[in-house]
């Protein structure tokens, strides 16, 4: 039996702290469900004490996880972890993930503390988290760049103290793979205890050497705990991706000689979820879940692979979700038919309430686009926020005009909570036009960092998907729509990120 491969998932945590990414209750909850049919192992459920939404979160992905164990991260301090502890309650399985800096530099330019107050404070940590919980993962941030002798003090004091996990960030994606290996195997070997704690590896991705890193941590170090992000998300050029050390660990199960539990054929859904939901889209040559990775575009490869697959492919598309592009629904299904691929999809609505205002949209969407496929109704369900009478902002109606030679014009309705308003203007285009009628009524003084539109399922039959992204006092925010019309997309986008601006109390605050 070849040993386990422990994957922690940090897409609603760590993945979360990319700026414009953050995500309410009810989507967390969304994703983590999904986390638990890929059978992931761990979920860091978010940071409990940065903020009122993010405790709430963690509760309720605590109390509704039965699979996987939950997490919230913690810095190294009282508060903190019994914070996290107190989030944790409902969890069947959990694990508080506490925190200190360790490099030179964090610890005098950022801490302001001595190595010696570090140690101390870390060792006490762990201390006060393990009387309260068995399952304490202790990082030492910025670990690749800090001392080996005194991460090796850290470790084995931390260790000593209880900590059942290990893992060493290499917090900004300076490592290089066979160094980083090194450094991991250099650490279980000069820390007398190691043997005590399980080994885990935590790379970013800011020179593209995330997932290398990290098969190099668990090949040369001996690590076994990746922890990795759905669609690689995460600030900068973001974490480790999921969909690829778990792919690579599977396919050369040969030379890396481990298995995974996760179960392949949700990655595609996953990976899809979590960029609807935080609108960042994924690049088409993406590995294993961009649009392009099983496409076979060149006449040599189409004719090896229709002769043998194998000779152009080294996994099998079905095996993470790819399946052919089935048209699921149409205009004439019913609603339990709709609820039943909902289910399928992983999507679990709260209400009876909730999945009639989805099978409401389903079927106005259905009048409109005779072919609806999986994706569609996974952005329908995303597109909750600008449909829901619970957000300030929502899309009613618009119409726009634009002609050679004529400057476009658009008309909108929308409301403010819950009352029509109608907004009009002109703009370079008819975009423009819609997104200026919506901003001469709302003044939200927002500036527009990112706006890109990307075709749901492939062709002009299909739906646009837009993402728009805001800055406004500091604050970062995606919003996300989508519609067969790429100008509606646009406005449902933009009120999105209209909401998401607004909504302050139940979105994470960012980790400083
Ligand atoms: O990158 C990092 O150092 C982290 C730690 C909090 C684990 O995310
Ligand atoms: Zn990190």
């Amino acid at each position: 039996m070849a040993d386990k491969l422990i994957i922690f998932d940090t897409t609603l945590r760590d993945g979360e702290q990319s700026p414009g990414a953050s995500m309410t209750r009810d989507e967390k909850l969304r994703i983590a469900r999904q986390l638990e049919r890929l059978k992931v192992d761990v979920i860091e459920a978010g940071f409990a004490a940065s903020s009122n939404g993010d405790f709430e979160a963690v509760q309720a992905i605590a109390n509704a996880i039965k699979d996987s164990t939950v997490c919230s991260l913690a810095r190294a301090n009282d508060k903190d972890i019994a914070r996290s502890v107190e989030a944790l309650r409902g969890a069947q399985r959990a694990r508080v993930h506490t925190f200190i800096a360790t490099s030179a530099l964090h610890m005098e330019k950022k801490l302001r503390m001595s190595p010696e107050q570090v140690l101390e404070q870390a060792k006490q940590s762990v201390r006060f988290a393990r009387n309260l919980l068995d399952d304490i993962e202790f990082s030492p941030e910025d670990g690749y760049r800090s001392d080996p002798d005194f991460l090796c003090r850290v470790l084995e004091a931390v260790i000593a103290e209880g900590a059942t996990t290990i893992n060493v960030p290499d917090t900004v994606g300076y490592a290089v793979p066979e160094l980083y290996g090194e450094f991991i195997r250099n650490l279980r070997e000069r820390v007398p205890n190691s043997d005590k704690a399980i080994w885990s590896v935590h790379c970013h991705n800011d020179l593209g050497m995330a997932v290398a890193n990290s098969l190099a941590g668990v090949k040369i170090g001996g690590a076994r705990q990746v922890e990795c992000t759905i669609n690689g998300l995460g600030e900068r050029a973001g974490n480790c991706s999921l969909e690829e050390v778990v792919m690579a660990i599977k396919t050369r199960r040969d030379y890396f000689g481990l298995e995974v539990g996760i179960d392949t054929h949700h990655i595609l859904a996953a990976s899809r979820m979590v960029s609807q939901t935080t609108g960042f889209v994924v690049q088409p040559n993406k590995a294993v879940v961009g649009a392009n990775a099983f496409a076979h575009a060149s006449g040599i490869h189409q004719d090896g692979v229709l002769k043998a697959r194998d000779t152009y492919e080294i996994m099998r598309a079905e095996d993470v979700g790819w399946s052919a592009n089935k048209i699921v629904l149409g205009k004439l299904s019913g609603r339990n038919a709709f609820k039943q691929r909902l289910q399928d999809l992983g999507v679990q609505l709260e209400s009876e309430s909730e999945i009639n205002a989805a099978f409401a949209r389903f079927k106005e969407l259905a009048d409109r686009k005779s072919e609806i496929f999986d994706e569609d109704i996974l952005a329908l369900v995303s597109d909750e926020s600008v449909s829901s009478d619970k957000e300030q902002f929502g899309f009613v109606s618009l119409s726009q005009r634009s002609e050679t030679g004529e400057r476009p014009h658009a008309a909108i309705v929308f409301t403010v909570t819950g009352l029509e308003v109608k907004a009009q203007s002109e703009g370079n285009g008819p975009v423009d036009a819609t997104l200026k009628a919506i901003e001469s009524h709302v003044q939200s003084g927002a500036e527009m960092v990112l706006y890109s539109v990307n075709a749901i399922s492939g062709s002009t039959e299909s739906q646009g998907e837009v993402t728009v992204r805001l800055q406004n006092s500091g604050r970062v925010v995606n919003g996300v729509g989508s519609d067969p019309d790429i100008v509606v997309a646009s406005a449902k986008a933009y009120l999105s990120a209209l909401n998401k601006l607004q909504s302050k109390a139940d979105r994470v605050a960012a980790q400083g």
